[in-house]
């Protein structure tokens, strides 16, 4: 069976640009669940895995942009989630040359839990926030 993560509407924050990097983002989460899945080579599985870390830092990045240029007011507690996440992958990471195996399921697991739920609690609310501030 496979665990690849599907897109639903309940992602959906109502702002493109950030709602395309999350499909964006599925999607190389998805290829890194598919290359760990069909037991590709490490230096195949290390690519992917450095793409989904690499873009990641590069999604948040855009994320608080977006939430500073709207004057969010819970963006430093919204910046301390995306920090604590940057961190546990971080230290994962460096665990690859203990146990390589291991790491790499960890890490998907990780990501997987982390950013879904994210998206669905804190990341909802700033959609919900933009949209009465939009209307207000
Ligand atoms: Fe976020």
């Amino acid at each position: 069976m496979s665990s690849r993560v599907k897109w639903e509407p309940k992602y959906e924050l109502g702002i493109e640009e950030i709602d395309n990097q999350h499909k964006k983002w599925i999607e190389i989460l998805n290829t890194f669940i598919e290359a760990r899945e069909k037991g590709k080579e490490r230096e195949v599985l290390k690519n992917v895995l450095q793409e989904i870390v690499d873009y990641t830092k590069y999604h948040f990045e855009t994320e608080e942009k977006h939430m500073e240029e709207n004057k969010y007011e819970y963006l430093e507690s919204h910046k301390k989630k995306h920090k604590s996440l940057v961190n546990q992958v971080a230290e994962i990471v460096e665990s690859v040359n203990i146990n390589e195996a291991r790491a790499i399921a960890s890490l998907e697991v990780l990501l997987k839990n982390w950013v879904l739920k994210h998206i669905l609690t804190y990341d909802k609310i700033y959609g919900e926030y933009l949209k009465y501030k939009g209307n207000s």
